[in-house]
């Protein structure tokens, strides 16, 4: 089986799963095939057949990303999944997994937010491009099932977070960020660390290792149409949030609420019904415990002591 984006934060964890049950897995970087090729694309699947693919590959990034970058992050994720499926059905893979995102959900659907309300209004507008470029996979994945009878599925993540996330404050989603925030001011014995918009907003995290195990689970027994919630379903407040990881990094500052910076979607949560019914995945790392232990890897690849699995990828801390 082919996990695309193996080496990324979810890839990673995937990628070990899959492995620890003794699955064959290829995997590779951009440095290899560059999924945005079309040339790349069909040597890959050309150098590896693969009757499963698990398409992870993408432009991501928090608020900062999407708003500097809306163009890439529309066409590299439009155009690797576009292709990546193309040329899934044409050289006959048997399942295709398609890794969507919570972004693609309108702004202000209905909390929490159900599958059949996906469709129902525009996203929030920084991260419009990225959602709706994995949205339109969604697409393309029914309109192949009905029309070839390709086995495309569609998972529908809410934020992650875990060991090996992204801490480059350039690119960073929330929580690695306000960790790292935290961690800095503790060392550097500033008072104050500085957090985008008002503190709001909600909300939902997964933990990486609940998420790749919903990716399996998924893979391993879900076959249909629609797509699917993958989440926990409980719902924070970015101000609660940010004073949790001030208390579980130890730091005793204040944090100061930049309001010039936007918010992004003012809630999120899921309805995590499907998943449990379709195909049995509920999540199961409690929210203190997966952050206690985010900061702990977090503040062990700073000191650079290697770890022994494939958790032990260095943080991108540029
Ligand atoms: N992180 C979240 O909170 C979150 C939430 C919901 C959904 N998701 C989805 O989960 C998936 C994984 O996200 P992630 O957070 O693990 O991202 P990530 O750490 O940035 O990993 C993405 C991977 O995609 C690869 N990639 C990017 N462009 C490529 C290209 N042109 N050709 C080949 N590979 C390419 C990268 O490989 P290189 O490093 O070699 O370039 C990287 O390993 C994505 O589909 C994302 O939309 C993530």
């Amino acid at each position: 089986m082919t996990v695309t984006g193996g080496r990324g934060f979810l890839g990673r964890h995937v990628v070990r799963l899959l492995e620890s049950a003794g699955a064959d897995v290829f995997t590779f970087g951009s440095d290899q095939y560059d999924l945005t090729r079309q040339s790349d694309l069909a040597r890959m699947y050309a150098d590896r057949p693969a009757d499963l693919v698990i398409h992870l590959a993408a432009r991501v990034g928090g608020i900062g990303a999407n708003r500097d970058n809306p163009g890439t992050f529309f066409y590299d994720n439009a155009i690797m999944g576009i292709e990546l499926m193309e040329q899934a059905r044409r050289t006959g893979v048997g399942k295709f997994v398609q890794v969507g995102t919570v972004c693609a959900y309108p702004k202000f659907a209905p909390t929490p937010f159900s599958e059949v309300d996906l469709w129902n209004g525009y996203p929030e507008e920084t991260n419009a491009p990225y959602g709706l470029a994995k949205k339109m996979l969604l697409a393309q994945a029914q309109a192949y099932r009905q029309q070839y009878g390709f086995n495309a599925i569609y998972l529908l993540p809410v934020n992650l977070y875990g060991p090996g996330d992204n801490f480059d404050l350039q690119s960073s989603h929330v929580i690695p960020a306000l960790i790292r925030k935290c961690i800095e001011a503790q060392e550097s014995e500033s008072g104050s660390v500085e957090v985008w918009g008002t503190g709001t907003p909600t909300r939902e995290f997964l933990y990486v290792e609940d998420a790749a195990r919903a990716i399996v689970l998924a893979a391993e027994r879900y076959d249909e149409a629609d797509p699917v919630n993958v989440g926990s379903s409980e719902e924070i407040s970015i101000r609660e949030l940010a004073e949790l990881i001030a208390e579980l990094t130890g730091f005793r500052g204040r944090v100061v609420w930049d309001r010039t910076k936007p918010d992004g979607q003012p809630r999120r949560k899921l309805n995590v019904e499907r998943a449990r019914r379709e195909f049995g995945f509920s999540s199961t790392t409690d929210f203190r415990t997966g952050l206690a232990e985010t900061i702990r890897w977090y503040r062990t690849a700073r000191s650079g002591v290697p770890e022994s699995s494939a958790q032990a990828a260095s943080p991108r801390v540029r």
